[in-house]
């Protein structure tokens, strides 16, 4: 198998990043379909490229740009992701661990890691963020984990916990500036799909059934390659489209994006009193 991502892949892409910044960043974020505005609030910014990065999978979906913003934001030194890849894309899923990895070689230790999902809880309504208290990844259980293969003990142990994947102290500090701004967060387990395509009904229902909140098609990979290289996580979706009880789900990739554009503002207030915190 040559789909492993390598200590010498995962080192040429760092390198490449750090010979572009003067400081390096403390806390990174990946910004999913349609929130990738948030980026625009980073100050004084240095942009990668992510087709200029060796070794990166590049993303070439509608909705992502495919950049690093490197900068300051809230006073912190931050790394923003604007684009990620997906699975749906092609890409093998242990190369969709890499970006994670190089934040994790550039020494990041905390992880915010944004998506659009579908809101399958009834109380929720598009528009609303979730945080994410635990995820439930459909794709590791059908044996795309970017964890398989040989284990790259520099950053973490064979058989990693997964106890508390989500960071229990980012979450109360994420709740409390919900409070503070009062953005009236929801929280939930999101279930990870491989997409390209929407759940049909009966996928619904299954997720539903096993406790998913909201479904999305990434998150889960990048996360666990998160937690297993030792960062603290803050999930959050913006649910972009409510499914229905019954199943019924008429989702598009452009209703995504579009409600994407309005969970932006809250978003940023969310992350930036987030950060200002940190
Ligand atoms: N399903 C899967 N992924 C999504 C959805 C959805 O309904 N909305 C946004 N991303």
């Amino acid at each position: 198998m040559t789909d492993f991502i390598t200590m010498q892949q995962i080192d040429a892409a760092a390198t490449f990043v750090k010979s572009r910044i003067n400081v390096i960043p403390e806390i990174a974020l990946i910004l999913g379909s349609g929130l990738g505005d948030l980026a625009d609030a980073v100050e004084n910014p240095v942009i990668i490229p992510t087709d200029q990065i060796p070794n990166w999978p590049v993303s070439t979906v509608l909705g992502h740009k495919g950049r690093l913003v490197i900068g300051k934001l809230q006073g912190k030194n931050v790394l923003v992701l604007q684009g990620r890849s997906h699975f749906y894309e092609g890409h093998p899923v242990n190369k969709l661990g890499l970006p994670v990895r190089v934040m994790q070689r550039l020494g990041i230790k905390i992880l915010i890691i944004t998506n659009a999902s579908g809101g399958l809880n009834v109380n929720f309504k598009a528009g609303d963020l979730m945080l994410i208290t635990d995820q439930l990844n459909l794709l590791p259980m059908a044996g795309q984990n970017p964890l398989v293969g040989p284990n790259l003990d520099e950053f973490g142990p064979r058989f990693p916990d997964m106890s508390q994947i989500y960071d229990l102290e980012l979450l109360a500090l994420a709740r409390k500036i919900s409070d503070q701004e009062g953005l009236g967060i929801r929280e939930g387990i999101y279930a990870c799909i491989s997409g390209p395509y929407f759940e049909t009904p009966a996928d619904c229902r299954y997720i539903r059934m096993i406790g998913g909140d909201a479904v999305g098609m990434s998150t889960a990979p990048e996360t666990i390659v998160a937690r297993h290289g030792g960062m603290r996580v803050l999930g959050i979706s913006g649910i972009t489209n409510t499914i229905a009880p019954n199943g019924d789900n008429a989702a598009s990739h452009e209703e995504v994006l579009e409600a994407g554009l309005k969970i932006v503002p809250k978003l940023t207030k969310l992350v930036k009193g987030v950060l200002a915190n940190l």
